[in-house]
């Protein structure tokens, strides 16, 4: 079995992520989308709102699996018997920080190896922190998100203005 995970902050969840899932899926026999609850950081939406977004845009995948986590990833990947971790990558200026996490990862958990797929180009410039802010300055998340979320997101940023 190849068993991946995709860890993220899924804050919130773009197309680009759905993207890469999808590809994961095709790739791997079973995806967790890890999502990391961490509580030095804070998100713009709470982890139950991000882990229903992501399970209502995965739910005809069935190979993937919603979860969270906190911690090391290395060790919730051990957990999950998964020795790969996905990453997208959209522009040269993920690299470096990307080359960090992955060699940090290799020195924790040798056994892992983290594997990139290049993001479709149609969502090279797309982020969470660029959704986050077109819906605070009131812009269209059309092809941005999926259609069910366009106005579960804008309502929750929008509502603390
Ligand atoms: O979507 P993000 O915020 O770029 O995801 C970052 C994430 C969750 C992949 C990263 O912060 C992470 O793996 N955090 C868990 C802590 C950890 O394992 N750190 C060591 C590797 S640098």
């Amino acid at each position: 079995m190849k068993i991946a995970v995709y860890p993220g902050s899924f804050d919130p969840m773009t197309n680009g992520h759905l993207d890469i899932i999808k590809r994961a899926a095709k790739t791997f026999d079973k995806v967790y989308v890890a999502i990391l609850n961490n509580s030095a950081k804070t998100p713009a939406f709470p982890l139950s709102q991000r882990i229903d977004w992501l399970k209502r845009a995965t739910k005809e995948l069935d190979n993937v699996e919603i979860d969270s986590f906190s911690g090391l990833l290395v060790n919730y990947a051990n957990e999950k018997n998964a020795n790969i971790i996905i990453k997208g990558l959209r522009a040269v200026s993920d690299f470096e920080y990307e080359f960090q996490m992955a060699l940090t990862n290799r020195a924790l958990s040798p056994n892992i190896e983290t594997m990139f797929l290049m993001t479709n180009g149609k969502y090279s410039y797309l982020s969470s922190s660029i959704v986050k802010e077109i819906a605070r300055f009131g812009g269209s998340l059309n092809g941005l998100v999926p259609d069910f979320m366009i106005e579960e997101v804008t309502n929750e940023i929008t509502k603390n203005q």
